[in-house]
C-alpha cells in the first residue's frame, strides 16, 4: 500500500528534480520499500516538457548506478497539492512558488529539499544548468545527502 507521496520540484526538471527523483527511488529500492511509496518530480516552468533529463544529469545519474533517462519533463499543477504529501522544492525560488501556489491547507507540504541534510550547511541546491560536469556532480552529493535524510525523516515519523 502506498503511504508516501512525494514530488520533487526544480526549475525546470530536466537537472536537479528528475536527478532527485532518481536518486531517492534509488534509496527507497535499496531499502526494499518501493511499494510504499509514490514518487516523482516537475518544474515550475515549462520550457522543457516532454524532454528527457538533460544529457550531463542522465550522464551523472549513470556513473552512480542510476538511470533517470526514461524521465519526461512536466509542469507542476494544480492537482499535484492535492495528490502529493510532501512537496520538495531545490531551492529558494522554487520554494517561494510554490507557497505562492499552494492552496493554504496544502501550504505545509511544501518544504526546501536541504532541511533534510543538515549537515552539508546550506539551503538551496545550486542550479547547474549553465555550469559544467562537476556541477553535476556537486549536486548529486547534495541530493544523496537530502535523499538519505529525508527517508529516515519519513520512515521514522510513521505511526507503529
Ligand atoms: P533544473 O535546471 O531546474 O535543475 O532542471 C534548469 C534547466 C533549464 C532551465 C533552468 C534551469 N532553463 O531555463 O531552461
Amino acid at each position: 500500500m502506498i503511504q508516501h507521496r512525494i514530488l520533487f520540484i526544480c526549475l525546470g526538471n530536466i537537472c536537479r528534480s528528475p536527478m532527485a527523483e532518481g536518486v531517492f527511488r534509488h534509496v527507497v529500492d535499496s531499502r526494499g520499500d518501493a511499494d510504499r511509496f509514490l514518487i516523482d518530480s516537475a518544474g515550475v516552468g515549462g520550457w522543457h516538457v516532454g524532454d528527457p533529463p538533460d544529457t550531463r544529469a542522465r550522464a551523472a545519474a549513470r556513473g552512480r548506478g542510476i538511470d533517470i533517462s526514461a524521465q519526461r519533463a512536466r509542469r507542476i499543477v494544480g492537482d499535484d497539492f492535492e495528490r502529493f504529501d510532501a512537496i520538495i522544492a531545490m531551492d529558494d525560488d522554487n520554494l517561494a512558488t510554490l507557497l505562492r501556489l499552494a492552496p493554504e491547507q496544502h501550504r505545509s507540504k511544501v518544504r526546501l529539499f536541504l532541511e533534510f541534510a543538515p549537515d552539508v550547511g546550506r539551503r538551496d541546491v545550486p542550479d547547474p544548468y549553465y555550469g559544467g560536469a562537476d556541477g553535476f556532480e556537486h549536486v548529486l552529493d547534495l541530493i544523496e545527502a537530502a535523499s538519505g535524510g529525508l527517508y529516515t525523516a519519513l520512515v521514522e515519523n510513521e505511526t507503529r
